[in-house]
């Protein structure tokens, strides 16, 4: 057979989701066993391995860290057969280290592709995201707005109350007055503990999960991955980078990033057509956590094209000889 010379290769596509699989399975037998570290190393040899069979160019764009820092699919790494399509990749091979060693809902394996130069190479840094799903007005909310103006926009948006509106923020002290300025306003929220691909993804299937918007601070590199699944389930999503010290600006510099206050747009993140694939770890209110019988494991991923708009759930049985 020969390789695909189109990232949106349908059968390339297809193996993505064999990538986010393999992580899975791996970590698998390290669910509830309390230590984060083996957790993360087991998704993250497997999914290299995995990603190293598919036949494309790829690099590493958002990845475990500086080279200096990880050893393996480090921000710079090429991977893949090396013949095929030129693409960027930006992976968490486990999007919840601590939710899967301590058994709690939603932990990931998390992988997107996109053609070479169109993923936001975000630093590791933090942050500060906004989201909302479908279905609303262009720009209807912003990061340049508080909180509790951004419950109202919404609600008005959307014709409910702000009673009726819950918003998703990761428990931190960082977000204190955040959440007490939401609550201020009559609307609910849903506090997770660590997962903020997760919390924004929450936002495209409002009527599954319950939650219209998603707020707070985490991970750039997570917002990358998470704007890249909202771009193909629909939804609008807002980031601007934080920087705490000089070693913070350093790194943004280092990732070409010269306008530190920029607010970025799903689409400045994600600038062309994307490929996502993410598999449940634990159990979540997205996706099923694996699920390990005496005699096969068994996953369930959701594999989606920007290009198509195409949303697919596949559930993958894998007898253990
Ligand atoms: P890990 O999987 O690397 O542990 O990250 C989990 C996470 O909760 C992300 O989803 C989020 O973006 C980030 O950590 C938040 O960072 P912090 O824990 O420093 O607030």
């Amino acid at each position: 057979m020969t390789s695909p010379t189109d990232f949106n290769d349908r059968m390339l596509s297809l193996g993505l989701a064999r990538v986010s699989e393999a992580a899975a399975h791996a970590s698998a037998r390290l669910i509830g066993r309390g230590d984060e570290k083996a957790a993360d190393q087991a998704a993250v040899n497997a999914m290299r391995d995995q990603l190293n069979k598919l036949d494309i160019k790829g690099v590493v764009v958002i990845g475990e860290g500086e080279r200096d820092e990880a050893p393996m699919l480090y921000i710079g790494e090429e991977v893949g057969s090396g013949d095929g399509p030129e693409v960027d990749i930006a992976l968490d091979p486990l999007e919840g280290t601590t939710l899967t060693a301590k058994d709690m809902p939603n932990a990931l394996t998390v992988i997107a592709m996109a053609p070479r130069g169109t993923l936001l190479h975000a630093p590791d840094v933090y942050m500060e995201k906004l989201a909302i799903g479908p279905g609303y007005p262009k720009d209807v909310v912003s990061l340049d707005m508080g909180p509790a103006e951004r419950v109202h926009a919404l609600a008005k948006a959307g014709g409910v109350k702000p009673e009726d509106i819950t918003v998703c923020i990761l428990e931190r002290p960082r977000h204190e007055a955040m959440i007490a300025e939401v609550r201020s306003t009559g609307a609910a929220i849903r506090l997770i503990t660590d997962g903020d691909v997760a919390g924004v993804i929450h936002c495209a299937e409002a009527e599954i999960t319950g939650i219209d918007m998603y707020m707070g601070s985490g991970g750039a590199p997570e917002g990358v991955l998470a704007a890249s699944a909202l771009k193909c389930m629909g939804g609008q999503m807002w980031g601007r980078l934080l920087f705490r010290n000089d070693d913070e600006r350093g790194r943004a510099a280092k990732a070409g990033i010269t306008d530190l206050n920029r607010i970025y747009s799903r689409d400045e993140m994600v600038t062309a057509d994307v490929i996502f694939a993410a598999t449940g770890v634990t159990n979540g209110s997205i996706l099923r956590g694996v699920k390990r019988e005496p005699n096969f494991i068994e996953t369930e991923t959701i594999l989606m094209r920007s290009k198509t708009g195409s949303v697919r759930r596949m559930i993958y049985r894998n007898p253990i000889r």
